[in-house]
């Protein structure tokens, strides 16, 4: 049976990390894996996750299955961290929620019950985005159309042009994938006028937004990096979340994450409750429950929480401090317009405006590495490492 299998092209991440970890130069700067690190190049568990983990050993009784909307309390506590404990979407009784297997998880249920109730729904995803939504999405069945959002060449977010696609080639009933914060690849976030006008057409068209909050508190700050998802709430009757521990809470491999349906009443939330339960339950029957329990108990924790926000702000600022060093060297050898977008951009990532070839040359001549689109992690970069960066990249150029 096997043998009619089809091989598989190695992922281009993957196989960048190889590369990567194989290269013997001891200056060599490793920019293309997609998770956080910190100056000395890892990623630790954070210390009010470990603390977390002390005082839920000591509690726990019993590993029997957590149900199928997993931990109540987790879903409770990270929804109100998302949409702000009094909000309308947190008191109104419309939200419907389940923890889910990482963002990665909540993006697959959420496509699942978008399919459930309008099959004929497409769903929108920018130009360019996260490798992976098109392959998690596309695969429950629904059409993905691409919006325009970035120009390489100019760094500059196409708002004019993802609004007129919005407007004129979207249908009712369409959903329309947003980052809600720290955009994967291009680290370019829609500002606040912007926002604003993405909740006018939406709820105008019939539009419903599906929010994709992974880095929720690594771009401006918890609160601020919630303000788009926040507004879409508060102006369109239907909405979607996804969000993810991984990066925040640095749970990466426990697979911790929350999808979350805002339906127009508080009866068609129960619907939505009820079929995201059995999807999971088609799916993956239960979903894991040690990340969700550690996330709850930070958050019930005020001691706890308060080490965890300092952790997510002292990661945060490391990386906006790389971003203003970078930008700064870039600026003072003629790249001002890279160094202006660097600068400007939130999170992990940025797409740098260098072609595949350029790309490679990074990596064969300065040891640099980097995915071939041009994006980088700046979190794999140092204070130490900077100059010598900035160097490679206008070499290459
Ligand atoms: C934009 C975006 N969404 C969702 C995810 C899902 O993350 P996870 O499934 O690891 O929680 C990622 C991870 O890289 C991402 O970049």
């Amino acid at each position: 049976m096997f043998e009619t299998l089809s091989l598989t092209a190695p992922d281009a991440i993957i196989s960048l990390i190889k590369l990567a970890a194989a290269d013997t130069n001891p200056d060599k700067i490793d920019l293309g894996v997609g998770i956080y690190q910190n100056e000395m190049g890892a990623t630790p568990v954070m210390t009010s996750v470990k603390k977390a983990e002390k005082l839920w050993a000591a509690e726990e009784t019993s590993k029997k299955y957590i149900g199928i909307h997993g931990n109540p309390q987790f879903n409770q506590l990270f929804a109100e961290l998302m949409f702000g404990k009094n909000s309308a979407a947190m008191t109104s009784g419309r939200l419907a929620m389940a923890q889910s297997a990482g963002g990665s998880g909540a993006l697959r249920l959420g496509g699942e019950l978008i399919k459930l109730a309008n099959s004929k729904a497409r769903i929108w995803v920018s130009t360019p985005t996260w490798a992976n939504h098109q392959p998690l999405l596309g695969s429950t069945g629904l059409e993905i159309k691409p919006y325009p959002y970035y120009n390489k060449e100019t760094q500059d977010i196409e708002f004019d042009a993802m609004c007129t696609t919005l407007r004129a080639d979207a249908v009712a009933g369409d959903v329309v994938l947003l980052h809600g914060c720290c955009h994967n690849p291009t680290g370019a976030d829609l500002n606040k006028e912007q926002w604003g006008v993405v909740a006018e057409i939406l709820p105008e068209k019939n539009l419903v937004p599906f929010v994709d909050l992974a880095y929720a508190g690594l771009g401006d700050g918890l609160e601020e990096d919630a303000y788009g998802l926040r507004l879409l709430a508060d102006k369109c009757p239907e909405l979607i979340l996804a969000a993810s521990c991984s990066k925040n809470f640095g749970l990466y491999r426990e697979r911790t994450g929350l999808v979350c349906a805002l339906a127009k009443t508080p009866k068609d939330a129960e619907l939505c409750h009820g079929q995201i339960g059995l999807t999971m339950r088609k799916m993956i029957s239960m979903p894991p429950d040690h990340g969700a329990a550690l996330v709850a108990k930070i958050l019930n924790t005020p001691e706890l929480r308060l080490e965890w926000m300092t952790e997510l702000e002292d990661m945060r600022q490391r990386m906006s401090g790389l971003r203003t060093t970078l930008a700064d060297a870039l600026s003072v050898q003629g790249a001002q317009q890279m160094a202006r977008a660097l600068a400007a951009q939130k999170g992990m990532f940025s797409l740098l405006p260098i072609s595949p070839e350029q790309v490679l040359k990074l990596r064969s001549e300065h040891s640099v590495y980097l995915l071939n689109s041009g994006r980088i992690n700046i979190a794999g970069a140092r204070d130490e490492t900077i100059d010598r960066l900035s160097n490679c990249i206008l070499a290459v150029l």
